[in-house]
């Protein structure tokens, strides 16, 4: 068998056209320029690239977009002041506050600070909760991009299993509560590091989403032919290119369907990034 290339660039551009065109009626209509900050402390280069992307394709749907860059030694205090101040500025309808934060920084109490209406990244624990609760407001990006790459493939999760890899707050969790919720009706296994035979774990899923952040996690061996795999895994191989958490040539003739990496889940990201500002101006402002 050979996989179907599943286009998340292509998406992204589709989708991002459409919100494009949402601004410019939002602007014509109601005087509404949606707003995004984007909050950078210190000099990590994969970071400056990811914030870089956000930024271009913030200003690329026509929104408002302000990027605050803060010295690495900045303190605590001087962060949530920051973020203080974006809450309460009427321009700023979503705030991103760029993960990792240098070292000396903890990141929870800033994800705690951050208007709820305004937590366009959903990691506040509020935004999480509701999502928990089966009530969500904001979607986490990446998750969300997954659910709209899967819808675009015409992947029915309902009654489906999938298999998730890897637990974090970024990903792995809030996807696994996503695909549970009424209308998506999945049945989802969350495994991760301490999964005792996680190859025979992922032979029976009918979807397998890796987000663990190590190369080559995924083999062909460990995927049911016809299944649908979904990489979300960023990596920097040797040669310094971005590579997957998944075996991408060897599971081309295995599954079903197949995100690419790069031009998979990444630039979806992005792109729902741009949809929860939107929905967070109309929300706050429409
Ligand atoms: N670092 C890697 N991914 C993300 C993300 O989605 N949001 C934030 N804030 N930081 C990240």
């Amino acid at each position: 068998m050979t996989a179907r290339i599943i286009d998340g660039k292509a998406l992204a551009q589709q989708v991002r056209a459409r919100i494009a065109d949402d601004v410019t009626r939002l602007k014509a209509e109601h005087g509404i320029q949606p707003g995004l900050a984007a909050v950078l402390v210190g000099e990590d280069p994969a970071s400056k690239v990811y914030v870089g992307m956000k930024h271009r394709a913030t200003e690329e749907a026509g929104m408002l977009s302000r990027q605050v860059v803060l010295p690495s030694d900045t303190s605590q205090a001087d962060l949530e002041g920051l973020v203080d101040d974006l809450n309460a500025d009427e321009q700023i309808d979503g705030i991103l506050v760029q993960l990792p934060l240098p070292e000396h920084l903890d990141p929870q109490p800033i994800q705690e600070l951050i208007d709820p209406g305004k937590d366009v990244d959903a990691l506040n624990p509020y935004t999480a909760g509701r999502l928990a609760v089966g009530d969500p407001t904001f979607l986490s990006c990446t998750p969300y991009g997954v659910l709209e790459l899967l819808d675009h493939a015409g992947v029915e999760t309902a009654g489906s299993h999938v298999v998730i890899v890897g637990r974090s707050n970024l990903v792995g969790r809030p996807l696994s509560v996503m695909l549970t919720l009424k209308g998506r009706d999945a049945t989802v296994t969350l495994a991760h590091s301490r999964t005792r035979d996680l190859g025979a774990v992922c032979r029976t899923a009918d979807v397998v989403v890796a987000a663990v952040g190590r190369i080559g996690l995924i083999t062909p061996d460990m995927v049911r032919p016809g299944a649908v795999v979904i990489d979300v895994g960023t990596n920097r191989g040797e040669d310094g290119k971005l590579v997957g958490d998944v075996d991408f040539e060897g599971l081309r003739e295995v599954a079903g369907a197949i995100t690419p990496v790069p031009g998979g889940v990444g630039p979806m990201t992005v792109t729902m990034l741009l949809q929860n500002t939107l929905e967070a101006a109309r929300a706050r402002r429409g």
